[in-house]
């Protein structure tokens, strides 16, 4: 989906494209090759302007990481800080992914981060919320046996529809906090802006780590 209301948008990602992937899908096996290295990839999806994936990426210059922003107004700002940050462990692409598999092979991902989804809030649109059984099952398929998925969120209804979800998608819950920022998990948290955003108003934020 193209978003117009950045002027001259299209050449403010040309001018910040030092780390974005434009066919992501040629590179699905061959992540690897694209980073130069071996090291475990992590993706997040639906990463915003890109600041949990910048500071994740910098601070584990060990692994590899991939963002995955569908409103290309909004990836521009994750674009614009990775060229200027020069990140060399992450990659940015944009698009509205549903299936994983046409990007990525079987086992490919060590890990999957999925921030402040956007929670489709009447019931006949569960099946868009990112952590929707068939969605879980598919991200499984792209992890390696040890592979974990993240999930952030400050909607305690969404959290509550995901936990439900995790458990019809057969997967175990490792960790699991409806205050993350008040438990033993906050030293090794890194926000995100609208994890800001809610923390600033006093809302607790629930934290699940599954496999
Ligand atoms: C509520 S925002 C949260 C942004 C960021 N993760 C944060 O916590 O600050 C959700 C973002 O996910 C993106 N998004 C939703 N579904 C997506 C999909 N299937 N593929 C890629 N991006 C998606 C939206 O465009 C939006 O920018």
């Amino acid at each position: 989906m193209r978003q117009r209301n950045i002027k001259n948008l299209e050449q403010k990602i040309e001018m910040n494209s030092s780390f974005l992937i434009r066919d992501p899908k040629d590179m699905k096996g061959r992540w690897n090759e694209v980073f130069g290295n071996d090291n475990p990839i992590y993706l997040e999806i639906g990463c915003g302007k890109g600041k949990f994936i910048l500071d994740y990426a910098d601070k584990n210059p060990q692994n590899n990481y991939i963002a995955i922003e569908g409103q290309e107004n909004v990836a521009l700002r994750a674009l614009e800080k990775a060229e200027q940050g020069g990140i060399s462990n992450l990659r940015i692409f944009m698009d509205y992914v549903q299936d994983l598999k046409d990007y990525f092979n079987e086992g490919e991902l060590q890990g999957i981060f999925l921030n402040f989804s956007d929670p489709w809030p009447k019931a006949r649109h569960a099946k868009r919320r990112l952590t929707h059984h068939k969605r879980l099952k598919n991200y499984k398929e792209v992890l390696k046996s040890d592979g974990t998925i993240e999930f952030k969120t400050d909607n305690d209804g969404l959290f509550d529809f995901s936990l439900e979800e995790i458990e019809e998608a057969e997967l175990q819950i490792i960790e699991k906090t409806t205050d993350l920022h008040a438990s033993d998990y906050a030293s090794k948290n890194i926000t995100t802006e609208y994890e800001d955003k809610f923390r600033a108003g006093g809302k607790n934020i629930n934290y699940v780590k599954f496999r």
